[in-house]
């Protein structure tokens, strides 16, 4: 689905982690098409390749890092590569290790409390004295997961990860409010990425059977909210989750 916001980001710079595929790329795609210098900064060097390659007519405006978020150092040295100073930062890299809680070990337990919690620290925290200074409208944007709110089988890593990052942004949205920053979270639902677009066509529609909207989430919805939070329309807005997620709790 295409987007059909007018945003104007012209002379904003704007940061996505996991931003070479899937929602994080999207993301990048529509803060480079609303005019946003974007670097992204994603650990797989094949996958940055493809984007640099995919956003090629948008190569005066995008830098790339490679960056593992789960490694301090490796941050530190992407935020010492940045061209700009920081005016939004989307904080997407995410992983999954699904297990019931019964087979559920200490390596799937930190692989995932590593990237996506503790990255969104490590992220954030080498960042802080990036953004710019003059800015009100510095903004912090954490994707999180209807899992972080409700639960769900197999995934106690990930939602104690997810509601951990709900956590944080709540706590940052109330100390850095008066310093110009607005941070939210995003919770995304059931989202088409490539990987769930090769799953069977039967089992995708059980999926969407599910969903008020009777239908899967695309990547450009959760981009739509990104864009919007980052918005200076969006001011008023923080501490607060979006569910992006068609109503799939109700
Ligand atoms: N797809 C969904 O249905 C869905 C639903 C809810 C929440 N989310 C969240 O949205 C975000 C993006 O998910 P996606 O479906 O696009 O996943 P994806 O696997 O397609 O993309 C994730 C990106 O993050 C990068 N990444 C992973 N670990 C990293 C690390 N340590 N350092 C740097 N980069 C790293 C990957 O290389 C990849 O480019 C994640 O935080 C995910 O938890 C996704």
């Amino acid at each position: 689905m295409s987007s059909n916001l007018n945003f104007s980001f012209n002379g904003k710079n704007a940061i996505i982690t996991g931003g070479a595929q899937g929602i994080g790329f999207q993301i990048a795609l529509q803060f480079l098409t609303a005019g946003a210098n974007v670097s992204i900064w994603d650990y797989s060097a094949d996958a940055l390749e493809k984007a640099k390659s995919e956003l090629g007519k948008f190569s005066g405006q995008l830098h790339t890092a490679q960056v593992d978020v789960t490694n301090r150092e490796s941050c530190q040295k992407a935020v010492a590569s940045l061209p700009w100073n920081v005016d939004i930062l989307v904080n997407n890299a995410g992983i999954t290790r699904d297990k019931s809680f019964a087979k559920l070990g200490a390596e799937e337990w930190d692989a995932v409390i590593n990237t996506n919690l503790t990255g969104l620290f490590n992220v954030t925290k080498n960042l802080f004295e990036k953004f710019n200074a003059s800015s009100s409208h510095k903004r912090i944007i954490n994707i999180s997961s209807v899992v972080g709110l409700y639960g769900n089988f197999g995934q106690a890593n990930y939602a104690a990860a997810k509601a951990g990052v709900i956590g944080m942004t709540k706590t940052l949205g109330k100390e850095l409010g008066r310093k110009g920053f607005t941070v939210n979270a995003v919770a995304p639902g059931f989202i088409m990425t490539a990987m769930t677009k090769a799953m069977p066509k039967e089992v995708l529609e059980q999926m969407a059977g599910k969903v008020p909207v009777a239908r899967l989430g695309e990547t450009s919805d959760i981009a739509n909210a990104c864009l919007f939070l980052a918005s200076e329309q969006a001011s008023y807005i923080n501490g607060t989750v979006i569910s992006v997620d068609g109503g799939i709790v109700l």
